[in-house]
């Protein structure tokens, strides 16, 4: 095992605040993966920030009337608002567009892919806006995908079938800026030699039969059609200067956005060990040490940009290690009562913003929820209402209501401290192997990114211990075997410190509130212990309500 763990969450683009598909996309699952690692006591840097360049902050920076670095902050300072509120335990959350060290390792990136021959310059034919007289590069071009022929496609990428596009490559192809049909006109750009390290790419992609399927199949299909050489640069001007100062065809080019928001992965690691250690070289160990592992959680829209053009990037600069897992997940639908199922859209009022609930809500509903439903290998779908009824009936009913009793009754008849647990039966034994295993077991499938599985052994284990509890029944035994029962309560009281830590990476906030009721000293609750038993006498917190019963809003 190793002990040191690179996680990084794809970068939100800063022209919008966050929804509930951005969250059950990559940042909850990233977030339940880092916190998980932290509480084995591995080294983790989880690494986010927001992807600030390109076209799609370029849009939103003209409909607003505002200037793209501004947007850029605005939306930054959001998503990072939305982040904390959700207990997303980012080290970092920085910007492309916030530091000069994110403009000095994209560059860097460039001039190493050219200087070892991974990048060329030629003309190239690009889309032109004769009205708005400027060129139309990526998302400024709308039109028909000629893959799957889905109308609305955008000229970087077709949502509809998720292949990367050109914008001269559209079936009627307009201008977002004018609406009007673009013509075509010769500009020199940067490409990357893709195909050169094609070979390296599938060798490498083979080599890890642990992906998910959607991930390595997806990537391997690619591959098997060829890669397209590709231009990292653009006729824009917001972007990171092409740094080629005496070349007068790097005049006016910046990077691509695609090129250079993966290297903030990289960037803000090493704008993290500066703020921190005061040495920026210290993302090296992050980065360039075979022992730790990087992964890179991502939405499917995501996926050839990490599996494919990304790691090409890593191999052409030659001094990093390739990462070692992509967990994509599929995209989330949502349905409104009384609907059909659609997809989550701003521009259609389709979305549940987080900022939006929070503003109503705890936290951990929702982030429960969201693993109990993540689109781990297909799609599914937020039902609001469905929300509210898990949290009623799965939350406060098996997981809050454990914990309730217990604590009011260790309250009430033993003076608020731990009991002394005396002899055991068959049952209590039962319960008691039940706990030591379960770190265990939540840890295999949380290892294995299996999200949904392991907050469900959590949810089994509550229900459990309920049974337990109800069969046991420490009320009666109170009166006249008191030891019992002081035993049963004991065990209750140890599963609760269990469940406590297997809960943590789902629902830290709950995991916060049973750390107080049980404040065991030392490192508190952390995986390894989290079955040791507590000690006799131990005083305890006040009980504290993990989760609040909600209404059904279509009651109301
Ligand atoms: N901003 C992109 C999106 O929302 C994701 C960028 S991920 C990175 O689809 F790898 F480029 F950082
Ligand atoms: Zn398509």
């Amino acid at each position: 095992m190793t002990t040191r763990h690179t996680v990084t969450a794809a970068l939100p683009y800063s022209n919008g605040r966050l929804h509930v598909g951005h969250i059950a996309g990559c940042y909850l699952p990233a977030d339940i993966y880092a916190r998980y690692l932290r509480s084995i006591g591995e080294e983790v840097a989880f690494i986010c920030g927001s992807d600030d360049y390109g076209v799609p902050v370029s849009l939103t920076a003209r409909e607003e009337g505002r200037e793209p670095a501004e947007v850029a902050a605005y939306y930054r300072a959001e998503q990072k608002n939305d982040f904390d509120g959700l207990g997303i335990s980012l080290d970092i959350f920085s910007g492309t567009s916030a530091t000069d060290i994110h403009t000095e390792v994209s560059q860097h990136f460039f001039l190493a892919l050219l200087q070892n021959g991974y990048l060329e310059k030629r003309t190239s034919v690009q889309l032109y806006d004769p009205e708005a007289g400027r060129f139309l590069p990526d998302r400024y071009v709308e039109g028909t995908c000629p893959h799957c022929e889905t109308g609305g496609a955008r000229g970087d990428q077709c949502e509809a079938c998720g292949k990367m596009l050109e914008p001269s490559k559209l079936i009627s192809p307009e201008s977002v800026i004018t609406g009007a049909r673009p013509e075509k006109r010769e500009t020199v750009h940067w490409f990357f030699l893709l195909p050169k390290l094609q070979d390296r790419l599938r060798e490498w992609i083979r080599s890890h039969p642990e992906w998910r399927p959607m991930v390595r199949n997806f990537s391997l299909g690619l591959l098997e059609q060829g890669l397209p050489e590709r231009a990292i640069t653009r006729d824009l001007d917001w972007g990171i200067p092409v740094p080629l100062e005496d070349d007068p065809d790097a005049e006016g080019k910046v990077l691509y956005v695609w090129f250079d928001a993966p290297i903030g992965y990289v960037s803000f690691t090493a704008q993290w060990c500066a703020e921190q250690e005061g040495d920026p070289d210290g993302y090296e160990r992050w980065w360039k040490d075979p022992d730790c592992r990087i992964v890179h959680f991502i939405g499917e829209d995501n996926v050839v940009f990490h599996a494919i053009t990304w790691p090409a990037m890593l191999m052409a600069e030659g001094t990093f290690e390739l990462p070692d897992f992509i967990p994509a997940n599929c995209f989330l639908n949502i349905q409104f009562p009384g609907e059909e199922e659609t997809k989550i859209s701003k521009s259609r009022g389709t979305a549940v913003w987080i900022n939006q609930y929070l503003e109503e809500y705890d936290p951990d509903p929702l982030r429960y929820y969201l693993t109990m439903i993540a689109p781990e290998r297909q799609r599914t779908a937020f039902v609001f209402d469905d929300l509210i009824r898990r949290n009623n009936e799965e939350l406060v009913a098996a997981l809050g209501n454990f914990v309730h009793r217990n604590m009011t009754f260790a309250h009430r008849y033993f003076d608020g401290r731990v009991p002394r647990r005396g002899d055991l039966t068959e049952e209590d034994r039962r319960q008691l192997a039940m706990i030591a295993e379960l770190p265990d077991r939540v840890a295999a499938l949380l290892a294995d990114f299996s999200f949904r599985d392991a907050l469900g052994q959590v949810m089994e284990a509550a229900r459990e211990s309920n049974r337990y509890f109800d069969c046991r029944e420490p009320w009666a035994l109170r009166k006249e075997a008191r030891a019992s029962c002081g035993t049963v309560i004991n065990i209750c009281l140890n599963t609760i410190k269990a469940l406590g830590v297997v809960m943590e990476p789902f629902l830290p906030f709950a995991a916060g509130k049973v750390a107080r009721m049980l404040p065991v000293a030392g490192d508190g609750l952390n995986w390894a212990q989290a079955a040791d038993p507590l000690p006799e006498d131990l005083e305890l917190g006040e009980p504290e309500i993990l989760f609040e019963k909600l209404e059904e809003l279509s009651e109301e």
